[in-house]
């Protein structure tokens, strides 16, 4: 399986799992590489695979069908004027943006800002999609119940068993 990926890279994310397809690159979410992003994985940010061009609430506009993203449209430098390449940014995991995993989150444009960069934050938090996001993500403050980071629900890579990028964060999920 790993194979495929040592013969001469033709693409970028083959050259980055040259390095980073073991277990010892999953420290923070104990998921592999490789299985999040095998072509056979339920649902995928779309790096090995082509994007399915399906119309999402979130997405300003879709990716065409066969249109793909890189791992560095996400893993790059914070700063535009910096330098590039995937290995520099000042945030955590070497993204683009900054990106809240705890269980208990306050919303905020800057919570979650690495995902609001693709995904529109007004259509998430109205609830286009998924009925519950904003109960989830904003909570209750009347009730005294915090919200939750997109990382309790969502795998960002991908899923090998679930759609949507559905994998729930299994320290919050068994710690309550
Ligand atoms: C759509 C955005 C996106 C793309 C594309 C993406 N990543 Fe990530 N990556 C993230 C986020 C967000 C995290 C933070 C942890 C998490 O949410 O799983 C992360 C975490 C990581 C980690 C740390 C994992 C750990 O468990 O410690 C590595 C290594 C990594 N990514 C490498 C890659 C490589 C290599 C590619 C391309 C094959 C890639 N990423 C593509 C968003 C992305
Ligand atoms: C020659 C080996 C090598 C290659 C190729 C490589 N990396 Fe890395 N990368 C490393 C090492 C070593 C670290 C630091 C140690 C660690 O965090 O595992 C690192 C760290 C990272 C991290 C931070 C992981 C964390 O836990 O926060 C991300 C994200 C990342 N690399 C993404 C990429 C992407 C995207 C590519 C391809 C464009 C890539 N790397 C190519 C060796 C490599
Ligand atoms: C660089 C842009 C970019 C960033 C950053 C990004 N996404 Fe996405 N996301 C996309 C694209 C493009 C698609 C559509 C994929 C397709 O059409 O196959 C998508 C699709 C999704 C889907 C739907 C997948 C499905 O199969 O229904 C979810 C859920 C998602 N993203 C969550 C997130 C979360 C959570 C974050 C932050 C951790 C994030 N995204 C960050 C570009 C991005
Ligand atoms: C309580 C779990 C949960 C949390 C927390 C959560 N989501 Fe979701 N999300 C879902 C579910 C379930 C779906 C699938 C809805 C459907 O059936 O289409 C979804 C769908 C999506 C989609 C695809 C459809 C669309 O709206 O474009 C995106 C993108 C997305 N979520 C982003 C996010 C972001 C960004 C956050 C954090 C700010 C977040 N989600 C927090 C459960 C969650």
């Amino acid at each position: 399986m790993s194979g495929q990926y040592l013969e001469r890279s033709l693409r970028e994310y083959e050259i980055c799992l040259k390095c980073h397809a073991g277990e010892e690159n999953s420290k923070m979410t104990g998921r592999k590489l490789i299985d999040q992003f095998s072509p056979a994985a339920r649902s995928q940010h779309p790096v090995t695979k082509v994007a399915s061009g399906e119309k999402l609430p979130s997405l300003s506009s879709a990716l065409g069908q066969g249109q793909t993203l890189l791992c560095s449209d996400c893993h790059t430098n914070d700063d535009p004027d910096g330098p590039r390449g995937p290995h520099g940014s000042n945030n955590r995991f070497l993204l683009s943006g900054n990106y809240d995993i705890d269980e208990y989150a306050d919303e905020s444009p800057f919570a979650y800002e690495f995902c609001y960069s693709c995904h529109d934050r007004t259509s998430i938090l109205s609830d286009e999609s998924f009925p519950w996001h904003s109960e989830h993500i904003l909570g209750d403050p009347i009730e005294g119940r915090s919200g939750t980071s997109c990382y309790t629900c969502h795998a960002s890579h991908g899923s090998s068993q679930n759609e949507h990028l559905l994998e729930f964060n299994q320290a919050a999920v068994e710690g309550d």
